[in-house]
C-alpha cells in the first residue's frame, strides 16, 4: 500500500446574494440568452461589501474540517489558492490559520489564477509525501467581483465569488492523489490578466481577457494534460469516473470531454449556478457533488484547470 495524500473532507461556502443574468444592469446590453448559450452561466453569487476573501475561505475551511471529523488544531499546513487576497501581505492563508486558532505548522498563499487549486493540491501533496505536513487544509477562495469592470460585458458576466476547501492527510491507503501535472507558459500572459494591484479590499485592477484565444488554448492544453497524466499512470480514459473541471465555460468543458472521447455525463458542472469562481470552482464543485452523493469513495476523479499565466494542470486521484 502506498503512502498518499487522501481527501478526508471537503466544504464549500457561497455568499448570500445571488445575481441572475436578468438581474445584471441594463446598461451592459447583454441578455440571459447570450450568456447561457455562450457560457452555460445562469447566475452568480456575490460577496457583500464587508466580506473579505478570508471570510469566505474561513467558512469553507470550517466545513471541510468538520466533514473531516478532525480538530482545527490537527491542521499543520494551510494553503490558500487565490488571485484576490485580502492584502498584498500577510497572506490570506495566515489570516485563516489565525481565525481557526491554529498555532502550529505553516501557512501561505499560492497564485496561479484559475489553476491555483491544482497548484495548491500539488504543493500540499508533496509536503505530505515528504512528511513535512500531516494534515493540510487546501482552500480556493475568491472575490472576483472586486476585480471586475462592471461596464465590460465581455468579462463581468462570467465570474462569481465563493470558496471551497479540502483536508488532505497522509495515509497508507489505496486511495488519494495519484499524480498531478502542472504547466505554465508566460508568453501568453496578456491573454488574461489584471491591470492593477493585488489586494481585494482596496482599489484593485480589472480583468482583461482575450476570451476566444483563451478558449482555444483551454481545450487543447487541458486535453493534452489529461492524456499525459493518464498515460504516465497507466490509466485509461474508461478508468475515469468523474471529471471535475475548473468552471469557466460549459462549452470548454464539453469540447474537452469530446476531444478526450469521454462522455459529457462524467463531467460535473456547477458553472450554471456559481459562474466562474476561479480557484474556488473545483472544491466548490466537489462539495456540491458530495452533498448530492454523486461522487463516492473509490471513484477515480480528474481535477483540471487553466487560467491566467497561462497556467494549467490536472490531478488524478482516487477519492
Ligand atoms: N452579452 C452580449 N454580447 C456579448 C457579451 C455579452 N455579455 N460579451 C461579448 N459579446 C459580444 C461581443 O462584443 C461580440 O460582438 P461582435 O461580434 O459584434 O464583435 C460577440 O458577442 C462575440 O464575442 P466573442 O468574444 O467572440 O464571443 P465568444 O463566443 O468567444 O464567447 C467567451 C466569449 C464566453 C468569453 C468565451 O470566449 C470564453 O469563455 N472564453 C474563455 C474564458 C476562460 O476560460 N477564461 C479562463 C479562466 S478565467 C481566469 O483564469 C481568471
Amino acid at each position: 500500500m502506498k503512502f498518499s495524500s487522501y481527501i478526508l473532507g471537503c466544504g464549500g461556502y457561497l455568499p448570500k446574494k445571488i445575481i441572475t443574468n436578468n438581474d445584471l444592469p441594463k446598461k451592459l446590453n447583454t441578455t440571459d440568452e447570450w450568456i447561457k448559450t455562450r457560457t452555460g452561466i445562469c447566475q452568480r453569487y456575490i460577496a457583500n461589501k464587508k466580506q473579505l476573501n478570508s471570510d469566505l475561505g474561513f467558512e469553507a475551511a470550517k466545513k471541510a474540517i468538520k466533514n473531516s471529523k478532525i480538530n482545527n488544531t490537527e491542521i499543520d499546513l494551510v494553503i490558500v489558492a487565490t488571485s484576490t487576497p485580502d492584502h498584498t501581505f500577510p497572506s490570506t492563508a495566515t489570516k485563516i490559520q489565525g481565525k481557526l486558532g491554529i498555532k502550529k505548522g505553516f501557512a501561505f498563499d499560492v497564485q496561479a489564477a484559475c489553476s491555483g487549486f491544482i497548484y495548491a493540491i500539488s504543493i500540499a501533496d508533496n509536503y505530505i509525501k515528504n512528511k513535512q505536513a500531516r494534515n493540510a487544509l487546501v482552500i480556493g477562495s475568491e472575490v472576483f467581483s472586486r476585480i471586475l469592470d462592471w461596464n465590460d460585458r465581455s468579462t463581468c458576466v462570467l465570474f462569481g465569488d465563493g470558496a471551497g476547501a479540502i483536508v488532505l492527510t497522509g495515509r497508507k491507503k489505496n486511495s488519494g492523489i495519484i499524480s498531478t501535472e502542472l504547466y505554465s507558459d508566460g508568453r501568453f500572459y496578456d491573454l488574461l490578466y489584471v491591470d492593477g494591484g493585488v489586494a481585494s479590499n482596496q482599489k484593485a485592477g480589472h480583468i482583461k481577457m482575450k476570451g476566444k484565444e483563451v478558449f482555444r488554448h483551454a481545450v487543447e492544453k487541458l486535453t493534452n494534460c489529461i492524456e499525459t497524466n493518464l498515460k504516465k499512470n497507466n490509466l485509461k480514459k474508461n478508468d475515469i469516473d468523474w471529471i471535475i473541471p475548473h468552471q469557466a465555460n460549459k462549452r470548454i468543458m464539453d469540447m474537452t470531454a469530446n476531444k478526450l472521447g469521454i462522455s459529457k455525463d462524467k463531467v460535473l458542472v456547477t458553472v450554471d449556478k456559481y459562474a466562474n469562481t476561479s480557484s474556488a470552482s473545483i472544491p466548490l464543485t466537489l462539495d456540491h457533488a458530495l452533498s448530492k452523493k454523486i461522487v463516492k469513495r473509490g471513484d477515480i476523479i480528474v481535477f483540471e484547470a487553466i487560467g491566467g499565466g497561462l497556467t494549467w494542470g490536472c490531478s488524478i486521484l482516487k477519492y
